[in-house]
């Protein structure tokens, strides 16, 4: 989806990577402390806090239905919790930008209360399917519109009350998960959700710290409603997904060797090096720690030769927003990498797997995409113009693969950079990448 603020990133061949920088924080801890903090009693001190445009979007929402919430501030967001029952009816509808994850989560958060609302989205938000959350909202008695076709706008009517249910998602996927979990603290008895595979476990995790109990057993999470949240620090660590940019930079630019500090290194969220570690690259964990119920790494990533594997299905729900870089990798790996089980990728800010594939495909690459993955042969990157579709992990992909490029390359509308990673073309250019941005 093409976003009105089109800025272009004109990136020049060649460089490598080097130095210890730190990205920002991660996205989805970000929202959830947001979410988790303004339900709970008492005040919540967030530090690490993800500005960027889709964590804003999360934290007016609160603001717009009167929670008191002060920063962002370098990173640090004091919010001033007003209990489970405190939020108090938006004035207009709640407007999520291209954050998807802030309209499955709330949509789950918000079908329990007592007011009615609408939330809204960008261009590329308002194709996004919603069926997933809404099917199962409805089973525990909320009444949530859609369009016809199963996307935003979407309705929710106060006053319902909620029952627990015990849900088999039909998909992997922890905005689901974490929507009906969100409900669930609503609803009258208990809630469960069975995953067919393990995905991110931060609602989890943040439930717990805060105070609240979580049974997990297998791919089955339980929690009974009614409970309540008690305010606690939350201190962010920096996003893997965000990460994963330097990390396949410098994995292919010869001669790179970067340090990334306080990685959130959650096991549900590793499969990008676990991948990139069969692929044949030189990652090292250091200086393992635990902040705040999340494991924390330092990652220290040294050039090598990549070679293309099949990549397992178990690790596509755990690198499911690494693929766009995880693809450029396959480039640049020797031989043939197949992805198979990831149609999800189908449904994300934009269709990951065709637009990944055309930008490959214009920079002399043989990718071809498939209904569920991708096979790419690896190649020498060329040179030439590739189209982000507004999907700010495709801009900062094709980004980074100028550092092996035989020419420039060119990125069309890539604004929404910003709605996952402020400060990324300055952080790229002080790392070793020579990217400019221009309309910015
Ligand atoms: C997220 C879950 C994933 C991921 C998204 C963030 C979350 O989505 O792609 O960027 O914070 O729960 P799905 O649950 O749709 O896979």
């Amino acid at each position: 989806m093409s976003n009105p603020d089109n800025i272009i990133f004109r990136a020049n061949a060649g460089g490598k990577l080097q130095g210890r920088i730190r990205v920002p924080g991660d996205k989805s801890i970000s929202h959830r402390a947001i979410m988790l903090g303004s339900l709970a009693e008492g005040v919540t001190q967030i530090t690490g806090f993800l500005e960027g445009e889709d964590n804003i979007a999360t934290l007016e929402v609160f603001r717009a239905m009167g929670v008191q919430i002060e920063g962002p501030q370098a990173g640090r967001v004091t919010v001033h919790g007003v209990g489970m029952h405190g939020l108090k009816p938006p004035a207009k509808p709640l407007y999520l930008g291209n954050s998807g994850t802030s309209m499955r989560l709330l949509s789950g958060l918000l079908a329990g209360q007592n007011f009615d609302l609408e939330m809204s989205g960008d261009a590329s938000l308002s194709t996004r399917p919603m069926k997933r959350v809404t099917e199962p909202l409805r089973l525990m008695g909320a009444i949530v519109a859609t369009t016809e076709q199963g996307t935003p706008p979407l309705r929710i009517k106060g006053g319902q009350t909620l029952k627990g249910i015990d849900y088999t998602m039909p998909m992997a996927s922890a905005q689901v998960k974490s929507c009906l979990l969100l409900a669930g603290l609503y609803a009258e008895g208990k809630t469960c959700v069975t995953e067919p595979a393990p995905t991110r476990d931060h609602t989890e995790r943040m439930l717990r710290g805060f105070g609240y109990t979580v049974e997990q057993q297998g791919n089955k999470v339980c929690l009974q409603g009614g409970g309540r949240l008690k305010a606690t620090a939350i201190d962010v660590p920096a996003d893997i997904s965000s990460a994963t940019f330097f990390i396949v930079g410098a994995a292919i630019a010869a001669g790179s060797d970067i340090l990334l500090e306080h990685v959130g290194i959650n096991p549900t969220r590793i499969g990008v090096i676990n991948i990139l570690r069969q692929m044949g690259a030189d990652l090292e964990l250091q200086n393992e720690r635990e902040v705040g119920g999340e494991p924390v790494a330092d990652i220290r990533v040294r050039a090598s030769k990549l070679k293309g594997i099949h990549i397992p299905v178990e690790q596509v729900p755990l690198a499911i927003d690494e693929f766009p870089a995880l693809f450029i990798a396959a480039a640049c790996a020797e031989g043939e990498t197949v992805l198979t089980g990831a149609e999800e990728l189908r449904v994300k800010e934009s269709d990951r797997i065709q637009v990944m594939a055309d930008g490959l495909v214009t920079l002399g690459i043989d990718a071809q995409p498939t209904a569920d993955g991708m096979v790419i042969r690896g190649g020498q990157i060329g040179s030439g113009q590739v189209a982000s579709h507004g999907d700010h992990r495709i801009a900062m992909s094709f980004a980074l693969a100028a550092l092996v490029a035989s020419g420039p390359i060119t990125i069309t509308d890539c604004a929404n950079v910003n709605t996952s990673f402020p400060g990324f073309v300055a952080l790229a250019n002080q790392s070793g990448l020579q990217l400019v941005a221009e309309g910015a």
